[in-house]
């Protein structure tokens, strides 16, 4: 593993809302990596250090960043363009894998797994309908999806600015919430009342589903990252068979999202009556002690550092 040329690093940190917990998951993989006899750097990458990160002329990158540049494409591009190898998936299996809308189109065309009704506007056009007061242009909205809904940005992550809207009076504040950067797209989304189950896939292979059991309304920021008393059951507690399906579900989705390198993190939701739905896929996801496709991974009999070395030895 160390007869790479030049040094291996782990990129960590970025410019969007989930820099803290990518912080967290670069330390993570690096001390993991250094256990299994890897030497490895870590990088504090932003955007405006791209000079100093390829003057470094490192050998080989370990991208754990989250969300913004590290996980829509644009680092995944420069490495390419700079012949770095990296682990994970390639620019435009990152860029279609940020988008929420995008990726449930892909893999409504190309697969049978089942995806929540939405309706999609941008931003702008949303904006404008909450300031000029028309919130009418809601109703057929919510005579097609019903309410409850889900109110949330298609390109963001980590909840920010996810809502689960409970009245139609709560639908303007929802979209400004939804509304993170100017050229988002706000999903309006059927909710899907029932079960949270995400499915870890290791180079195209699921490794096992977590159910998640947030004591929250819904999984947002702080059930994920504050509180201590969201459950998480691996394998879950609907059977084996059906983990077994969403298994299969999990990796057809990552086929058809050509996330089949490195590994990501399929969410879904399942109804009472066990109707699994596919809701979005992460191409970076967590990998801090307590992240869920470790968990995931320690279930299937791999360890965090035998998870991150094969990972790495996946980097081109
Ligand atoms: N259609 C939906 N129905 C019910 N809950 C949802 C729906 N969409 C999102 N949620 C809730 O919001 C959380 C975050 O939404 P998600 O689409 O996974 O975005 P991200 O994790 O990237 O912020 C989910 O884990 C789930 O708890
Ligand atoms: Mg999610």
């Amino acid at each position: 593993m160390n007869d790479v040329q030049g040094k291996t690093v782990v990129l960590l940190g970025g410019e969007s809302a989930e820099r803290e917990v990518s912080l967290n998951s670069g330390r993570c993989i690096a001390e993991a990596l250094r256990g299994e006899g890897i030497e490895v750097e870590t990088f504090d990458w932003l955007p405006e250090r791209m000079e100093a990160f390829l003057g470094r002329k490192y050998g080989r990158v370990y991208i754990a960043l989250h969300g913004g540049s590290g996980e829509d494409g644009r680092v995944q591009s420069m490495l390419s363009l700079a012949g770095i190898p990296y682990t994970g998936v390639r620019p435009s299996a990152a860029a279609n894998g940020m988008d929420k809308h995008l990726s449930k189109i892909i893999v409504r065309g190309m697969t049978d797994v089942p995806v929540p009704e939405a309706v999609i506007m941008p931003a702008r056009e949303a904006l404008k309908v909450v300031s000029e007061g028309a919130s009418g242009r809601w109703n057929t909205i919510v005579s097609k999806l019903g309410i409850p809904m889900i109110v949330k940005p298609a390109r963001n992550g980590s909840s920010v600015g996810v809502t689960l809207v409970t009245e139609a009076g709560m639908l303007d504040k929802a979209v400004r919430d939804a509304c993170v950067t100017e050229d988002e797209l706000v999903m309006f989304e059927q909710y899907v009342s029932g079960y949270e189950l995400t499915v870890a896939v290791l180079n195209g292979r699921a490794l096992g589903v977590c159910q998640i059991i947030p004591k929250n309304a819904f999984y947002d920021w702080d059930a994920k990252y504050n509180r201590d008393d969201t459950e998480y059951l691996t394998p879950s507690s609907l059977g084996e068979a059906f983990d077994r399906r969403l298994c299969e579900m999990a990796e057809k989705v990552a086929r058809s999202l050509s996330c089949t390198h490195g590994v990501v993190r399929a969410d879904f939701l399942a109804d009472r009556s066990l109707n699994p739905y596919f809701l979005e896929i992460n191409t970076v996801p967590g990998m801090t002690s307590h992240s869920l496709v470790p968990k995931i991974a320690l279930q299937a009999g791999m360890t965090f550092g035998q998870l991150c070395v094969e990972v790495l030895q996946g980097a081109e």
